[in-house]
């Protein structure tokens, strides 16, 4: 299946037109057609997934193996360096969720042609730039997806110029792009930001050297990507030490840029004049795996992750067997069983290899059910703690002072209605739902679809009880019958 620009004339029934600046209109009725249905999977365009909810009955122990799917923080980096190039990048193992889609969506509006594989190659995308037209992320787009910014960098470095939608707040924090847009501006860049929109400019960017105020991860990407079609060398220190960004460097050298210290906090990039195509399969999901050890902990099951890298995990193994918790971790795969008496250990989220932000929430969840007082720091996001609250809701005993978490356990928790506010928070609830006692109804999981691949099923799979509902809408009321 290919998806490629509006075209007046494109009559394929293979072709789907995903042009629009604005997010496709969920009022029209959806296709019934096979290629909507594949190529955008069961959650994803469906009007009802927004108001999907999950209802889990806690209880059942997570009991045989979960396949990992690919890292979604490194497949859209991955996706917006084949804006470097003319030539076709191929990528495989890029996990089928919405911030993907939306990803996608984004590189067809500015004239990418995207094709998806069938089958046993659905995680397989390829992505052709030759024919960029419109180098503009659009807000509509930018406001679902903050890393929609990833493009800026590439952009401006292929096609001389950018316009991309300021990202706004976010529910976890400010979370703003000064770093990227001073690291442009270093190599050469000129910046204006106006009508809410940032413009960068630059006849051809110069290579530069970039000290960044605070480790950024795509700060650190949008700029290795832009670097490495800048005249001459560039060097950047301070930089993100994420598996996320020494697979984007891995994927850029295969597309012949010259990249040394990816995976360091100083990086160098050597520019060249050209880009070609490459094949590149996406690292695993860490966080994913991360959700499901700790999952498979709480419910004293005995799962086996597959398809995942140990190696990305090692400050949340470490704090895990801190907190009484045995992993056997193999090249690819892990296990963990059963029967743990978690005692209390406290956290503090740090940028990699330090404890990740994004397995804090989930780590929370844990913290009720261990032992003692653990403290949860977070350094990263000023704004990270809204699953507290809905915690607290399940019976959880939380205490929420700035950026720190005081959890005292262990308590039981019990079912509850509860609302999603992030994409690691719904995973939190999740995870609380599944230890709880009696069925919890999750709201607004159009969250955790943003980055959890079929979560549902791969849990049904290893023994959850757990379906997905659309909302069922209360009948109308009958109007009253009018009496003269
Ligand atoms: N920051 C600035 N200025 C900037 C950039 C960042 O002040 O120009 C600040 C942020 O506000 C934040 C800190 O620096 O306080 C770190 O932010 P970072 O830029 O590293 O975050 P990000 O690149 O926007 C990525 C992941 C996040 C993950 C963070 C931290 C992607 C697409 N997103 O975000 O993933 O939490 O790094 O590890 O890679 C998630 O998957 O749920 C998620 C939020």
């Amino acid at each position: 299946m290919k998806i490629v620009p509006k075209s007046p004339n494109s009559r394929s029934s293979k072709t789907e037109s995903l042009l629009p600046s604005t997010l496709p209109d969920f009022r029209k009725p959806v296709s019934r057609s096979r290629s909507i249905r594949i190529d955008f999977g069961a959650v994803a365009l469906r009007p009802e997934s927004l108001m999907d909810k999950f209802v889990i009955r806690g209880g059942n122990p997570l009991v045989g193996s979960v396949r990992i799917s690919g890292a979604k923080n490194a497949a859209l980096p991955a996706m917006a360096a084949a804006l470097l190039t003319d030539e076709p990048v191929i990528l495989e193992n890029i996990p089928d969720v919405r911030d993907i889609q939306t990803e996608r969506n984004l590189l067809v509006s500015m004239g990418a042609e995207v094709e998806l594989g069938y089958g046993r190659a659905s995680h397989r995308t390829t992505i052709s730039c030759s024919n960029l037209g419109n180098p503009e992320a659009a807000y509509e787009l930018v406001k679902t997806m903050r890393a929609s910014t990833l493009v800026l960098g590439p952009l401006v470095a292929r096609m001389g110029r950018a316009r991309v939608s300021q990202p706004g707040g976010c529910a976890i924090g400010a979370r703003p792009i000064d770093l990227h847009l001073k690291g442009l501006e270093r190599l050469g860049a000129s910046i204006k930001q106006e009508h809410g929109y940032i413009e960068a400019s630059a006849r051809r960017l110069n290579g530069g050297h970039i000290i960044f105020d605070k480790i950024t991860v795509t700060g650190t990407e949008d700029l290795m990507m832009a670097a490495t079609l800048a005249q001459g060398e560039t060097v950047m220190e301070n930089c993100a030490r994420e598996p996320e960004v020494i697979d984007l460097a891995v994927l850029l050298t295969k597309m012949g840029a010259k990249i040394e210290g990816a995976g360091t906090s100083t990086i160098r990039i050597q520019g060249v004049e050209k880009l070609h195509g490459a094949r590149h399969r996406i690292i695993p999901d860490r966080i994913e795996a991360g959700t499901f050890v700790i999952a498979a902990v709480l419910t004293g099951g005995d799962l086996t992750l597959t398809n995942c890298d140990p190696t990305h995990l090692g400050s949340l193994i470490q704090k895990l067997e801190e907190a009484g918790v045995r992993i056997t971790a193999a090249n690819d795969s892990m296990r963990v069983t059963n029967g743990h008496q978690l005692i209390a250990a406290d956290i503090s989220t740090e940028e990699y290899p330090g404890f990740p932000t994004d397995m804090q929430a989930q780590y929370m969840t844990l913290a009720t059910q261990a032992q003692g007082t653990s403290l949860i720091t977070e350094n990263i996001f000023e704004n990270r703690f809204m699953h507290a609250h809905e915690l607290v809701r399940m019976g959880a005993n939380i205490k929420v002072e700035g950026r720190r978490a005081i959890v005292r356990g262990k308590t039981q928790l019990s079912s509850a209605a509860v609302q999603c506010s992030d994409l690691r928070a719904s995973a939190s609830l999740v995870i609380a739902a599944l230890v709880a006692d009696g069925e919890t109804i999750i709201d607004r999981v159009y969250h955790i679809d943003r980055g959890y691949e079929r979560i549902e099923e791969k849990l049904k799979g290893a023994g959850a009880q757990i379906r997905r509902i659309g909302e069922i809408l209360p009948k109308r009321a009958q109007a009253p019958s009018v009496v003269a």
